[in-house]
């Protein structure tokens, strides 16, 4: 019965997902409430299944539909964690990559519920665009978990999230950048993949905060794939047109890192004692040693430790216990005035 329901709504699927294909272009700015509400209702009756599965003796299926294999060091440790949870829970892990492409995000999550794995998670390289796939799974009985990115769902649509505050983490760089007290703001604004939600919430959170400052953004552009190279291309091109800039607000770790070199190869400093100030956000362990070494001014944390999480939350639906529907992860920020070397030791990514 299962696998003929799932195989109707796979169909009908494919027929509205050629219907989606026109609206990937999201707006997202969404940031509710820390804790939300308990989902006792709607985990009943799936975990009839669930319970089966795990008291059954079979192993609980978890399908992860998982954006980029190689995005940035934060997804490693992303997928690393993933990885190591599901297999010291005794999970099965089926995990996917959409490689920078949405529609093949949708149509492995298609494929995975046509699996009829236990459970669905999804980071989604796109906010926008996954209503079908939400209702296609709920109708199947699969739990649908966002993690790391909040999706554009209503709360009917999805079981369970835990993901970070993008515009928070935004807005902590703004306010620190505020307290900064720079002459003039330049800023060099390198973002994300356009439409993820991480994109989406630091680069409004700039781009609001240098509306309300009267601060000159000279430069704001994506990096597909939160590329390196593509932001050291990106800044190395921009010092060869002679645009002035003293703000690089990189929106992760290696996009940062990649801004430097370039800076390095022009002979312009940066950092603590130099010219321009380079915020990052992830927090990964040699991030923070280049904040500590002085070289990044400010690392707004990002924490990719969701393996964890994931599982409790999996355990708990599966024991028929109530979940928080909307969960944040709690994060923190290092600047060269509060960076210690046991933060960086302690660091577990
Ligand atoms: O969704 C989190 C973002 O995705 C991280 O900030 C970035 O490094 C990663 O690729």
């Amino acid at each position: 019965m299962k696998k003929l329901l799932s195989l109707v709504l796979v169909l009908s699927l494919a027929f509205s997902l050629a219907a989606c294909s026109g609206a990937a272009t999201p707006t997202t700015a969404a940031t509710t409430a820390k804790t939300d509400t308990t989902v006792a209702a709607t985990t009943t009756a799936k975990t009839e299944d669930t319970t089966a599965a795990t008291t059954a003796g079979k192993k609980i299926v978890v399908g992860v539909v998982q954006t980029n294999a190689n995005e940035s060091d934060w997804r490693t440790a992303n997928t690393k964690s993933f990885t190591e949870a599901f297999a010291a829970a005794g999970f099965e892990m089926k995990m996917v990559f959409g490689e920078g492409d949405h529609a093949k995000q949708i149509s492995q999550a298609q494929q995975l519920i046509q699996e009829e794995v236990d459970y669905l998670v999804v980071l989604g390289l796109q906010s926008a665009g996954w209503e079908d796939v939400a209702k296609a799974a709920k109708e199947a009985g699969i739990p649908f978990i966002m993690a790391d990115r909040k999706l554009d769902l209503s709360e009917d649509l999805y079981t369970a999230m835990v993901c970070s505050d993008f515009a928070a983490e935004g807005t902590k760089a703004v306010d620190w950048l505020k307290t900064q007290a720079l002459k003039d703001y330049n800023i060099v604004v390198l973002g994300g993949d356009t439409g993820s939600s991480a994109q989406l919430g630091r680069s409004k959170a700039i781009e609001d905060g240098a509306k309300a400052n009267s601060w000159k953004i000279v430069f704001n552009q994506n990096m597909k794939g939160w590329d390196e190279t593509l932001a050291k291309q990106a800044v190395a091109d921009l010092i060869a047109s002679g645009t002035k800039f003293n703000v690089i607000y990189a929106e992760n770790d290696n996009m940062a890192r990649g801004a430097c070199a370039a800076m390095d190869a022009a002979g312009i400093t940066y950092g603590k004692t130099g010219d321009v100030k380079v915020i990052a956000f992830d927090a990964n362990k040699w991030a923070l040693q280049n904040v500590l070494d002085g070289k990044f001014n400010l690392d707004v944390e990002c924490n990719p430790l969701h393996g964890p999480r994931i599982v409790e939350l999996i355990n708990k639906l599966a024991a028929g216990e109530t979940v928080e529907k909307n969960a944040y992860v709690k994060e923190e920020m290092f600047d060269t005035a509060t960076i210690t070397q046991a933060i960086v030791d302690a660091r577990q990514y």
